[in-house]
């Protein structure tokens, strides 16, 4: 078949900053004469941006590899890359495994993968990981003018200096680098003009931002003079980086809403001790005190790990105590994954079915303060930005100041625009409101 545009598939896992990527290596590969399309049936380039942060996560990818082999039988020339932290973490052996396999590009170079991608094939495998000088995002393009959906990420920082005893983070994407300010700052305004009404800094630890004289604090209130953009949010942070100046923006710069994603992972001191966490749960709830301070009206939300290796049953009761304290208006909790390379990965480990048990004590407390604080929304009147159509004829769909999906009947001209609506329901992980 002959065709003059060549076509990708993506399909994403894992943290926003792998969605971030993908965008910009559709940019990429977009200059080099790809479009993309919606089911690897009708790709020339499958790539998938992978996840390698829990067992399942990684093992996903080749149930998904595998499920491409027909395709690729019947059509040699359709090439196959995989992207992101599986990638890094186990570059050839990815190959080994799954000879079909072209490429293998690791989440520092992917400004070298339209180059990879015109060499891979027809049984030529290429392989990059390595964490090069040079910042991919300075040769990656931005893309075309086009319009935008009205909230967007923006990856500010990546890489993680922290090792948590449990995490792949450090490995798979290296050391922490933060973009500079103003390359950032022409991102953003960028953005703006195509519609964009909402931006999201991301980093793997956001508030650990520092490029030349810039900190997270002094972006996000530069960031909040540009005009049109509405909202700004940050994520993920490190407790030890929320320092007194980024505090103090929650309390200053009104287009900085009002959630706090803080994970604390545990309870106990002891746990965190083991985890290298390097603060105690006095020091972590010390934190989220003065934040309530300075804005009273944050959501927080948090991630936790239970069954660590060495955690008993009362370092299990100090993290239940902690989120009664806390009433997370959300939060993400996970059983403990040994990670191979990862200093914990050797520890003597909780029984499966402890941590299975424990994971549903958790997740039953986070839910019932989830369902508590969205239904203290009930009755008032949000803000919220219109997002989409809903599936419902005359339905809009956007996300409120804390994030929850907010469903109301609307126009399609309110797509991009803040709009006001009173809660009347809450269901499981949305709003039902009405425009006021
Ligand atoms: N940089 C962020 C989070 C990165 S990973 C931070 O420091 O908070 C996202 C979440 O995955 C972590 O907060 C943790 O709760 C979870 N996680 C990471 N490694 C894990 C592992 N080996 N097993 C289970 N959960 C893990
Ligand atoms: Fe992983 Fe810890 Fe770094 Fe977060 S701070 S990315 S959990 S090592
Ligand atoms: Fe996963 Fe890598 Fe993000 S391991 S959570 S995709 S940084």
């Amino acid at each position: 078949m002959m065709s003059n545009t060549k076509k990708l598939y993506i399909k994403t896992y894992g943290c926003q900053m792998n969605v971030y990527d993908s965008e910009r290596m559709v940019d990429a590969m977009g200059a080099d004469g790809y479009t993309t399309v919606d089911s690897p049936e009708q790709a020339d380039m499958i790539l998938l941006n992978t996840c390698h942060i829990r067992e399942k996560a990684a093992e996903k990818i080749y149930s998904e590899l595998g499920r491409y082999r027909p395709l690729k039988d019947a059509n040699p020339d359709l090439k196959i890359g995989v992207a992101g932290c599986v990638a890094q973490a186990e570059g050839e052996e990815i190959m080994i495994r799954q000879p079909m396999v072209d490429l293998v590009v690791g989440p520092q170079a992917y400004h070298r993968l339209p180059a990879m991608a015109a060499k891979a094939g027809g049984g030529v495998q290429v392989l990059d990981t390595e964490f090069p000088e040079e910042d991919k995002f300075e040769f990656l393009p931005r893309g075309t003018k086009a319009k935008r959906a009205p909230a967007a990420f923006l990856t500010v920082q990546e890489g993680c200096d922290k090792f948590c005893a449990f995490c792949v983070v450090p490995y798979t994407r290296g050391a922490e680098v933060s973009r500079p300010a103003e390359r950032l700052l022409d991102e953003a305004r960028d953005l703006v003009e195509r519609g964009v009404v909402e931006i999201s800094l991301l980093g793997q630890n956001v508030n650990a931002y520092l490029a030349n004289d810039w900190s997270l604090a002094r972006l996000i209130r530069e960031l909040a003079k540009i005009d049109g953009l509405e909202r700004i949010r940050y994520m993920t942070s490190h407790p030890n980086d929320m320092g007194d100046d980024l505090i103090a923006v929650h309390g200053e710069v009104e287009k900085l809403m009002p959630y706090l994603h803080l994970p604390v992972q545990s309870g106990s001191d002891k746990v965190l001790k083991a985890m290298n966490r390097k603060h105690t749960a006095a020091e972590y709830l010390k934190v989220l005190e003065r934040m309530r301070e300075v804005r009273p009206d944050i959501m927080l939300s948090g991630d936790f790990i239970v069954g660590f290796p060495g955690e008993d049953e009362d370092d299990f009761q100090a993290t239940m105590e902690l989120c009664e304290k806390v009433r997370y208006g959300q939060a993400y909790s996970f059983k403990y994954s040994p990670r191979p390379g990862t200093p914990a990965a050797d520890r003597a480990h909780v029984d499966e079915s402890v941590k299975t048990e424990r994971l549903h004590r958790l997740q039953a407390l986070l839910t019932s303060h989830q369902v508590e604080f969205q239904d203290s929304m009930i009755g008032r009147t949000l803000p919220v930005l219109v997002e989409k159509l809903g599936r419902e004829t005359g339905q809009v769909i956007g996300k409120s100041p804390y994030l929850h999906a907010t469903h109301f009947l609307g126009e399609a001209s309110d797509i991009g625009k803040i709009v006001n609506v009173k809660v009347v329901a809450t269901e499981r992980n949305s709003l039902s409101a009405e425009k006021v």
